[in-house]
């Protein structure tokens, strides 16, 4: 029944792998915004496939939750860090959703939490190890909303993808030029 949203109640899988190859071929954009509160084909949706279908279209988007409420660290590390399960937790000790497909979600974190093994989520963006870059400085530069200028529009995505190409030092650079920053190879390279 995931599909209905996207296929006006079209019971076939065939159709949902019709549109995986869709959008791999072409790259093209999902067919259908999503829909507030609903339950998404994750196949259909751009980035890697996460453990827990944690959604920042509804945290950050609908419930308005600030981005450092999770990514605390974001503006004194250079790593702005994933939130540990403690912070999930704080609010679905007694949030347990309000749809099948929700519960099926908040369970998958609720039994991780009880067996005490951490969610092993998917890294969509990692520079190269020779590679400096401290996001501190760079939020300190561009306000703590300017997550946008190199995310994109994450409240608004079911699951993160990448919108920027962190591992093209031409994207790094232009911004630098733009910005009259150091372009010295020292001040990003080890
Ligand atoms: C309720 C907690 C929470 C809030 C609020 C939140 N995030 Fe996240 N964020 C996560 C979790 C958990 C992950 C790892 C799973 C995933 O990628 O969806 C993540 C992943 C990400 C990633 C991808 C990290 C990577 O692997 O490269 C980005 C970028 C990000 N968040 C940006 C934001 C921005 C921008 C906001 C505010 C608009 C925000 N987040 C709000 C919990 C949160
Ligand atoms: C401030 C409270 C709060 C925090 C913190 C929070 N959530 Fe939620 N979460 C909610 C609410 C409210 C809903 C909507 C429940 C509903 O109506 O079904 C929700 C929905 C969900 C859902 C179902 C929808 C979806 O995203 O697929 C999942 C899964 C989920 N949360 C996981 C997490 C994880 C993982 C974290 C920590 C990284 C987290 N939540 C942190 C309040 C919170
Ligand atoms: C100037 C561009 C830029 C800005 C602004 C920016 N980021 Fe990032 N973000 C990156 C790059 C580049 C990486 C990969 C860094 C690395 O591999 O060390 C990244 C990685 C991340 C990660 C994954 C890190 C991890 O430990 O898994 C999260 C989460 C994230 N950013 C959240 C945010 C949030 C939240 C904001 C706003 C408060 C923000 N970013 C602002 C460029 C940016
Ligand atoms: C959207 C613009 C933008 C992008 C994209 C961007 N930067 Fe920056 N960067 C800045 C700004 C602005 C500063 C200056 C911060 C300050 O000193 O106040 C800065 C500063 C830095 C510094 C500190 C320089 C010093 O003086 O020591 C490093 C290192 C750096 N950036 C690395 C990177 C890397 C690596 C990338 C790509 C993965 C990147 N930046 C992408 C805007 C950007
Ligand atoms: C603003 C930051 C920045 C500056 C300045 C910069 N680089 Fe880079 N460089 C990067 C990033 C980001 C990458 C991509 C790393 C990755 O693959 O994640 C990269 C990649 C490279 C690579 C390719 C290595 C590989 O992984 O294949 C070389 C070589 C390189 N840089 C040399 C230089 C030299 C020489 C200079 C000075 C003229 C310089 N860089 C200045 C950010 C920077």
């Amino acid at each position: 029944m995931r599909n209905k949203l996207y296929f006006g109640g079209a019971t076939l899988g065939a159709l949902a792998v019709a549109a995986v190859a869709f959008s791999r071929q072409t790259g093209a954009q999902q067919a259908a915004p999503p829909p507030p509160v609903a339950t998404l084909d994750t196949s259909s949706l751009k980035g890697p496939t996460q453990p827990i279908l944690f959604r920042h279209d509804i945290h950050s988007g609908q419930l308005k939750m600030q981005c450092q409420y999770c990514h605390y660290s974001v503006q004194v590390s250079s790593e702005p860090g994933i939130p540990s399960m403690q912070t999930c937790m704080g609010c679905h000790t007694v949030v347990k959703g309000s749809t099948d497909e929700h519960r099926v979600e908040i369970k998958k974190l609720a039994d991780a939490w009880a067996a005490k093994k951490p969610i092993e989520w998917v890294r969509i963006h990692a520079v190269a190890r020779h590679v400096r870059f401290p996001h501190s400085l760079h939020i300190k530069a561009l306000g703590s909303n300017g997550c946008a200028t190199c995310h994109g529009n994450v409240a608004r995505m079911p699951q993160v993808f990448q919108v920027n190409n962190v591992n093209n030092m031409g994207w790094c650079v232009s911004c630098h030029i733009e910005r009259q920053v150091t372009r010295d190879c020292t001040a990003c390279h080890y």
